[in-house]
């Protein structure tokens, strides 16, 4: 499975590197496409919010996504990591993982065992 992924300080991006996964795309301004399935991952921005060349990205590529997971971070409480429930609310796909920063090894096991059961 594809994975795209939005990272603006490098968490997400370590985390994907993380995973092993070779089919890869980083989003650098929304613009790219995609025509195959994929799973996003996302950074959370403002509060609680998608970033916006992520939802640029979506607002050109929804039609393929099938999962979606977000990194955070667990000050910013009840919007911890929301970016992922707002894209799963408004495209109708599952959440795979909610993660801290770049993730811990738990994290990535979970995250490769959900990708698994796709
Ligand atoms: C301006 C700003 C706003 C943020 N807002 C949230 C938020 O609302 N909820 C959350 O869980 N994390 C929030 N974060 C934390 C980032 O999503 C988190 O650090 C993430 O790992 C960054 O990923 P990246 O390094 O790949 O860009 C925010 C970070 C910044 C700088």
């Amino acid at each position: 499975m594809k994975i795209v992924y939005a990272s603006r300080t490098g968490n997400v991006e370590s985390f994907v590197e993380k995973l092993g996964v070779e089919d890869t795309l980083k989003i650098e301004t929304g613009n790219e496409t995609v025509n195959e399935p994929y799973v996003l991952v996302t950074f959370t921005d403002g509060y609680g919010e998608v970033p916006e060349e992520v939802q640029d990205f979506l607002d050109n590529n929804a039609e393929h996504l099938v999962a979606v997971a977000a990194s955070g971070d667990t000050s910013y409480g009840e919007a911890y990591c929301l970016s992922a429930d707002e894209i799963a609310d408004t495209y109708g796909v599952p959440i795979l993982a909610k993660f801290e920063f770049d993730g811990e090894p738990e994290d990535v096991e979970k995250f490769l065992n959900e990708l698994n059961r796709l």
